[in-house]
């Protein structure tokens, strides 16, 4: 493993997406978003996108530089159009508009669709509850070959669809996880180390439950499952409705087969916890609760009882102080993409994980 200094590996990323054709500042959002995620303890949604993100540049499904523009809706509704940009500076823009809606009407409710891969949706949720401001988030992915087979199901249907939500307050909650009982990206960290992943996680092109990665990255295809059974399905389901056909975006069912990149859809809601309950009340009972549930004597004492995005907030404090790990797989493949655009690549330390 490589240990990268996250100061060091921002710069870098971003020169690889200014030397692709990116802007100063479309480069740096980018950057920064990726190296954020690895900090959360998200390598899937971190650096290791970069070469699927040469990619689909490479094959014209993603066009440097757009903004997303605004198609409809009236405040404090609105409909956003990200023009197949890259997803992370159009969702950062989308998300500061539904913040600032947010902020004239109590709420917003907002669609993004026709929007390359956004990447962590936790992103865009902590940038609103870091304003005061609760959100709700449901996404749905359209990929020419879909990864997620229905509850019941042997063949796969949808995409991983993402939910997210964000709630103020002195310990913040940030609940944000795809459908799928794993994330598309894990089963590509596990496949690049050549180790299993857990069980239930995947079945193989006859619908037999197996841990082997390679499923999901070599023919024959299987599929990964829905977490939660009949209830994450569910879930899923909702998301690929709200965050592609009610955006007005593709869904999974539009021309299966066509490659497009990886496209997303969002479907945004956000507002001020305090117009429906006044004078902080919220946040201090919210407070009490956390405590409450977090007394419940831990199963395991190396596992204490957490509440969701603390996981995150204790990997970015580790991984400030000692590094993002980086595979060899990875790192090779980020090289290459680098390399052949002529950026030179820092070196970063080596130890075992
Ligand atoms: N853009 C896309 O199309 C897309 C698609 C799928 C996933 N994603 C992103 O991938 C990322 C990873 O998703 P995932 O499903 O692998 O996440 P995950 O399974 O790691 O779950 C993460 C969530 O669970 C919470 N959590 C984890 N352990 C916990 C514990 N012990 N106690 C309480 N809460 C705990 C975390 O705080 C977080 O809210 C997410 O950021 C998601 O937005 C994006």
């Amino acid at each position: 493993m490589r240990f990268a200094d996250p100061q060091r590996l921002t710069p870098f990323v971003a020169d690889i997406f200014r030397a692709a054709g990116s802007h100063d500042d479309e480069a740096r959002q980018i950057a920064e978003h990726l190296v954020s995620a690895n900090l959360t303890g998200h390598d899937s949604h971190g650096i290791g996108m970069i070469p699927a993100y040469l990619l689909h540049l490479r094959d014209g499904f993603v066009h440097p530089n757009r903004q997303p523009v605004r198609v409809g809706g009236t405040e404090p509704f609105s409909v956003f159009d990200g023009q197949m940009g890259y997803g992370q500076p159009i969702a950062n823009a989308v998300t500061a508009e539904a913040a600032a809606v947010a902020k004239r009407h109590g709420v917003s409710v907002t669609t993004l669709r026709n929007v390359q891969h956004v990447g962590r949706i936790g992103a865009y949720g902590e940038q609103l509850s870091a304003q005061g401001l609760l959100a709700m988030i449901f996404v749905n992915a359209v990929h020419a070959v879909s990864c997620v087979a229905p509850f019941g199901g042997s063949e796969p249907r949808l995409m991983t669809n993402p939910i997210c939500i964000a709630i103020p307050g002195p310990q913040p909650v940030l609940l944000d996880f795809a459908t799928s009982a794993i994330a598309m990206g894990k089963t590509r960290v596990a496949y690049n180390k050549g180790v299993p992943v857990a069980p239930g996680r995947l079945i193989d092109h006859e619908g037999r439950p197996t841990t082997d990665p390679a499923v999901i990255w070599e023919e024959p295809k299987g599929a990964l499952v829905p977490f939660g059974e009949h209830k994450g399905w569910g879930l899923a389901f909702v998301a690929e409705l709200l965050g592609g056909v009610l955006a007005g975006g593709p869904d999974s069912s539009e021309a299966p087969g066509q490659p497009r990149g990886l496209v997303n859809g969002l479907f945004m809601i956000v507002m001020q916890p305090d117009r429906l309950l006044e004078g902080g009340v919220f946040a201090q009972t919210a407070e009490r609760l956390t405590a409450y549930v977090k007394s419940s004597r831990a199963a395991d004492e190396a596992n204490p009882v957490r509440v969701p995005g603390e996981p995150e907030q204790a990997a970015r404090q580790a991984r400030e102080r000692d590094g993002i790990p980086i595979d060899e797989t990875t790192w090779r493949q980020i090289v290459h993409g680098a390399t052949a655009l002529g950026v030179e690549p820092p070196s970063f330390p080596e130890r075992d994980a």
